[in-house]
Parts: structure tokens; C-alpha cells; sequence
């Protein structure tokens, strides 16, 4: 059945670029089989894997994933430690596997607020999947859209009073390139799992064209049928970007 999806994607032609996903739903997931909330995030993270692969097999180039907000640093620090040690132990225990399948991982976000294994973590994952070629993985930790936004219009002022960058060259490809995503191009589509409809200060300035699509799974029974189907819903989008597209031919 994923392979019939997989063969629908490749006859409708080119699958999107860049996939952004908002990983929701693990507290609920947990919630629904009486565990505490930590046991969803664990089950969240072989959701990653899962969607990793898929994301591969669909010939999608970047797959940037949300994984924890400025925000969510406002919940309990028992929950928050627990997420801490996941990624510790996903790194640990996926680094090697994702280099094996090309991925190349890039952490973005406010890593200051990381405590120190976290950070080294990271560090250590970046640095041993350096030129994955297959599929750039991006992980959004302690990230949020506007405090990239004024962490941009930062790094600009400070040119602008080095004297390295004149006031009237402040345009928007001078702000894209100050963005923790200036490698990459915009995402061609966004999912949020858990039924949620709202963006939740992910990615505002560059999900300015991007198709939407929302889905009620929980992010924990993610598997990469969902994934294909997004993308076949993405196929049929007629995407205008503000013009008006060419009447059919008769
Ligand atoms: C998403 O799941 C993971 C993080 C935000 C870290 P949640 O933990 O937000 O799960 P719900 O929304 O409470 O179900
Ligand atoms: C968004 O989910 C952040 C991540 C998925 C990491 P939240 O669960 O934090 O968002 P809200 O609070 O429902 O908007
Ligand atoms: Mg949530």
C-alpha cells in the first residue's frame, strides 16, 4: 500500500522540496493510554525515524522538523529534562545510521539555552554527518520564528553600525540570509499533526507561500503513509504565489 502511494508520488512528477512538520500530539498520545507525557515524546522519536525514511523514499531534499519551542521551555522541568535526554539518546543512538542513509543534520535554534550534553550532542551529530548529500535534516530545538526574526534584524544593525552594510541595502534577501534556514529554500509544505490549527511561532517569515496541510494523527502513529498521502495533496495544489495561472488549454 506505501509502495502504491510511492509509485502515485513519482507518476505525478516532482515531490515537494523542502518538508516542514509541526510534531504534535505526543502528550495526548500518552494521555490516551494513561502514561505520563514522557513515554509520548519516546514514541515521538521513533516517529522520526519512521518519517526520516519516508521522507528519503519520496525524494524530499530538506525535511525541517519542530521539535521544541522557546516556549516549551515554560513547561514542568521534569518534562523538559525528559525531552532533553531523548535527543541525547536519539543522537547517540541514529548519528551513524543517518550518515549511513546521506543525511546531513543541522540543528537550529537557540542552543545557548541547551545544557552542555545537549549542546555537545549536537555538535557531535553535525559534525559526523557533514556532507550527507540525500536528505538535509534540520531540528528546530529551542527555536522560535520571531526570536529568529529579531536575532536577524541584530546581526543586520550590527553591520549597519560596523559600517559593512549600508541602511538602503537592508532588503528582504538581506533579512533570508540572516535566518537560521539561509541555505535553504522555502518549504513547499508544511504538516502539522494532532488536529491543532495554528503555527505556534514556527517558521513565519518563510512559510509566506507554503501549502498547508493538517492532519489529526497524533505525532506518535505518524508512519510514512501519512506522509505520502500530504505529499499527494500537495501534488494537486495549484500553487499561484500571488499570479494568476494560465487557463487550461480547451
Ligand atoms: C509535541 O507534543 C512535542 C513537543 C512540543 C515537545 P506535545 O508535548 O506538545 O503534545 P500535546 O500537544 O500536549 O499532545
Ligand atoms: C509546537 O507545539 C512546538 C513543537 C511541536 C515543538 P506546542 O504543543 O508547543 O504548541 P501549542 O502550545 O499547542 O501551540
Ligand atoms: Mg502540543
Amino acid at each position: 500500500m506505501t509502495d502504491e502511494l510511492l509509485g502515485q508520488i513519482r507518476l505525478n512528477g516532482a515531490a515537494p522540496r523542502h518538508v516542514a512538520i509541526i510534531m504534535d500530539g505526543n502528550g495526548r498520545w500518552a494521555r490516551e493510554r494513561n502514561l505520563p507525557r514522557p513515554f509520548g515524546h519516546r514514541a515521538g522519536m521513533k516517529a522520526v525515524r519512521e518519517i526520516v525514511e519516508g521522507a528519503i523514499e519520496a525524494g524530499v531534499e530538506v525535511l525541517t522538523l519542530f521539535a521544541f519551542s522557546e516556549e516549551n521551555w515554560q513547561r514542568p522541568p521534569t518534562e523538559i529534562s525528559a525531552l532533553m535526554s531523548l535527543l541525547e539518546e536519539y543522537i547517540a543512538k541514529e548519528a551513524a545510521e543517518l550518515r549511513d542513509q546521506g543525511v546531513v543534520v543541522h540543528v537550529l535554534g537557540e542552543r545557548a539555552r541547551l545544557a552542555p550534553g545537549a549542546r555537545a550532542a549536537i555538535d557531535r551529530v553535525e559534525r559526523d554527518t557533514r556532507g550527507g548529500r540525500r536528505l538535509a535534516l534540520n531540528l528546530c530545538i529551542s527555536y522560535s520564528s520571531r526570536a529568529e526574526l529579531a536575532r536577524a534584524a541584530r546581526l543586520l544593525a550590527e553591520e549597519v553600525l560596523k559600517g559593512t552594510k549600508r541602511l538602503e541595502d537592508i532588503d528582504e534577501e538581506a533579512v533570508r540570509e540572516k535566518l537560521y534556514t539561509a541555505p535553504w529554500s522555502d518549504p513547499d509544505l508544511l504538516i502539522r499533526t494532532s488536529g491543532e490549527l495554528r503555527i505556534s511561532n514556527f517558521l513565519l517569515w518563510q512559510l509566506a507561500y507554503t501549502e498547508l496541510y493538517m492532519t489529526p494523527v497524533l505525532w506518535p502513529d505518524v508512519t510514512r503513509r501519512d506522509l505520502f498521502q500530504a505529499i499527494l495533496d500537495y501534488q494537486r495544489r495549484d500553487r499561484r504565489f500571488g499570479k494568476v495561472t494560465a487557463p487550461a488549454p480547451p
